[in-house]
């Protein structure tokens, strides 16, 4: 079943065309890979979903419902929520209280948020750090809140953008296995990503956005050797990814 489908979706900044005709849909279960080059859109496209802009032209729906013209909070309470690719938590707020921020868009008791930040920050491994500051954890740690604070919000679609960026090979790993299980208990999920290996490893289906246009959409392994895609975006050194 199509949990999201966009159609035309357009974004002009100026004279920039930031987003430009973008069409795609995603598949209830699915992850769904966005790549392109720096300044494709690939944000862009995700403030527009989430309600932080409004579009120039073009349709967003969730289920059967028209997103375009909701605010981030109505998107977020109909279970689409994302994460912000500059993650800014309150830093002198606790880690528990930084996750509760987003459990309080499902409920109005303190406890039950309380209760549901837990949840989310074992489910990403911060648990231990539930009382410290934000502000002291590490950049691992910080994309690992995020995805927590996301998660409180009980998503049923996820929209990640760049939550692996300037991490380790390690740390890295640890995310995708992070997000594969988050995704294997029915969490779809969309995301923006550089790191190669990770997105085509984790995404069932890869988008490629340039210059706010899509150029490719497949497969990883087809979209991997797409010319076009090559020729934007991956260079040579991707060839042969299968
Ligand atoms: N609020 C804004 N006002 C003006 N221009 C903007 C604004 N937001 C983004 N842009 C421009 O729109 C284009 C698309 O930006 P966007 O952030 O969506 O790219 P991106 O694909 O996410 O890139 P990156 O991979 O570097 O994160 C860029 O040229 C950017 O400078
Ligand atoms: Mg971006």
């Amino acid at each position: 079943m199509r949990l999201l489908g966009i159609r035309a979706l357009s974004k002009r900044f100026g004279g920039l065309q930031a987003v430009d005709g973008l069409t795609l849909a995603l598949e209830e279960g699915e992850v769904l890979g966005l790549i392109g080059p720096n300044g494709a859109g690939k944000t862009t496209a995700f403030h527009l979903i989430s309600g932080f802009l409004a579009p120039d032209a073009g349709e967003i729906h969730f289920r059967d419902r028209s997103l375009v013209g909701l605010r981030p909070h109505q998107v977020c309470h109909l279970g689409l929520t994302r994460t912000f690719q500059i993650a800014r938590p309150f830093p002198h707020l606790s880690v528990l209280e930084n996750v509760k921020v987003g459990a309080f868009a499902r409920t109005a008791s303190s406890r039950e948020a309380a209760a549901k930040a837990g949840r989310a920050l074992e489910e990403v491994g911060l648990l231990a750090k539930a009382g410290g500051r934000a502000g002291e954890l590490t950049l691992a740690e910080r994309k690992r809140l995020e995805l927590a604070r996301a998660l409180a919000t009980d998503p049923s679609l996820l929209l990640l953008d760049e939550v692996m960026a300037g991490l380790s090979a390690v740390e890295t790993e640890r995310i995708v296995e992070l997000i594969r299980a988050i995704n294997a208990r029915g969490v779809s999920i969309l995301l923006i990503e550089h790191v190669m290996r990770a997105v085509m490893s984790l995404s069932h289906r890869v988008a490629v956005l340039n210059y706010g246009q899509l150029i490719a959409e497949g497969p990883p392994a087809q979209v991997a050797n797409a010319p076009n895609v090559i020729e934007a975006y991956l260079g040579e050194e991707y060839v042969g990814v299968s």
